[in-house]
């Protein structure tokens, strides 16, 4: 996916059906390490981040088959304690993950480079404190990341300073296979973190449930191959409810979780949204006009970072959005280059330290570039909502994230294109 061309100002109206989870997919794939035997995979969502992981694992000796009927099945049993390419590690975050199930492994992991969006700089400190608390030690090479824990891992009680779903994922995998108690506190709690400990749990592992931040794992139990179904994705959800809000649409989500996204449905019904909600499905039916409102972005519950420029771009938009909108930025501080982007679109945006402020304007197309998966997505509403061609290049950002997207939104209504 090179470049997409909208011509929006149409009502996007009709049914998606919500894929897997991203964020949950790739710490559930590289876990499987673990288990050093089969597991297979349900609903897993066939986007460029994920297919990503699949060449690293395959890289390392996994055999992987698609099924017909979806399912991947990924056989860890021949897989080998070598470091992969930085040319594959290197284009997705997700990669980081392979410290953890490595360690917990093999008892030597190696890492070359771990990518993703680029929203300056992403460190993973808490990962390495949290390892080295369990008894990994860095092995000072020239340029790729090696840790060896040479008497296997021991359990650990490790209070993170600031909740990182990175790094919870990766010590919740590496106590599974330490000796003895490990008590994490302060962890993620996303929705996409319980997740991967669900897939422990199924796998053997012993992880307490998480209560008010804490969880704790009995480590040392061998994990055997299981079958996971991957949840919805609650970004993609949330980005198709923006879209329809964008187009004064009307749409309906299908296999969601809407729980998952009780900060944002809290926040729609503040801009005078109607929303019908029922088990595994959300209606959304925007009105002509909606009100704009301030959001601040944090750790689950709290305003996801990942759909913070997607709504920020529903704030721009002159002709719908009514009064002023903000965004202060808990999470990535330097995630605003979208801004920059939308600006050539007409946008009127003020950024000051963590926050920007938006008035909304008539907005037109444009040449435009997506800086980054989620800020390509706030492009890409933009772009529905006005009547011009818009094209968005750099569009291989957005095809880590969203599934089937030209075809899912050509079944609401849109007139986009992606080439490449
Ligand atoms: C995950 O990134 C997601 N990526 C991101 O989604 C998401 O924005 C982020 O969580 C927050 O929800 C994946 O799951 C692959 P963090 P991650 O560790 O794990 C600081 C998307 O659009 N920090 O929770 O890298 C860090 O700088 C992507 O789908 C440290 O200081 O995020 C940041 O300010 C983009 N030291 C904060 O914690 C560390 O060792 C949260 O980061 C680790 C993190």
């Amino acid at each position: 996916m090179n470049r997409i061309v909208v011509t929006g100002g149409k009502r996007l109206v009709g049914e998606v059906r919500i894929g897997g989870s991203k964020n949950a997919a790739l710490p559930l794939l590289f876990a499987g390490i673990l288990t050093g035997d089969v597991c297979v995979f349900s609903n897993l969502p066939r986007v460029s981040d994920v297919l990503q992981s699949l060449e690293i694992l395959r890289f390392m000796g996994a055999r992987i088959r698609f099924h017909r009927s979806g399912d991947v099945e990924v056989d860890y049993r021949e897989l080998r304690p070598v470091a992969p390419p930085a040319s594959l590690t290197s284009a997705i975050r997700g990669s980081v993950y392979l410290l953890g199930a490595m360690l917990g492994r093999f008892g030597f992991a190696a890492l070359p480079g771990a990518g993703g969006c680029d929203f300056g700089n992403r460190p993973i400190d808490l990962h390495l404190r949290g390892l080295g608390l369990m008894g990994a030690v860095e092995v000072p090479t020239e340029e790729v990341l090696t840790l060896r824990a040479a008497e296997g891992l021991v359990g650990c009680q490790f209070r993170l300073p600031l909740p990182s779903v990175g790094a919870t994922g990766n010590l919740l995998m590496a106590a599974t296979a330490a000796r003895g108690e490990t008590v994490l506190s302060c962890v993620a709690i996303e929705p996409h973190v319980q997740a991967l400990a669900a897939f422990l749990r199924a796998a053997g592992a012993d992880i307490s449930p998480f209560e008010e931040g804490t969880v704790r794992v009995r480590g040392g139990a061998p994990l055997h191959g299981c079958h996971v179904t991957v949840i919805p994705d609650m970004i993609e959800a949330g980005t198709y409810l923006c879209a329809a809000m964008a187009t004064g649409g009307r749409v309906m989500l299908q296999d969601v979780v809407p729980e998952h996204l009780g900060a944002l449905l809290w926040v729609l019904e503040r801009m005078g949204v109607r929303l019908q909600i029922r088990r595994d499905s959300i209606l959304l039916e925007a009105p002509e006009r909606y009100r704009c409102t301030r959001i601040e972005t944090g750790p689950y519950p709290a305003f996801p970072t990942d759909l913070h420029p997607q709504m920020a771009a529903l704030f721009c938009i002159g002709g719908r959005a009514v009064g002023e909108g903000s965004v202060r930025e808990r999470v990535w501080q330097s995630r605003f280059r979208y801004t920059e982007e939308l600006r050539k679109m007409g946008a009127a945006v003020r950024i000051g330290g963590e926050e920007a402020r938006f008035v909304p304007s008539p907005l037109h197309g444009a040449e435009v570039r997506s800086p980054d998966l989620r800020g390509g997505a706030a492009l890409l509403l933009a772009a529905l909502a006005v009547e011009e061609r818009t094209e968005i290049t750099n569009a291989a950002t957005i095809g880590r994230g969203y599934e089937h997207l030209e075809a899912k939104l050509r079944a609401l209504g849109a007139r986009v294109r992606v080439y490449g």
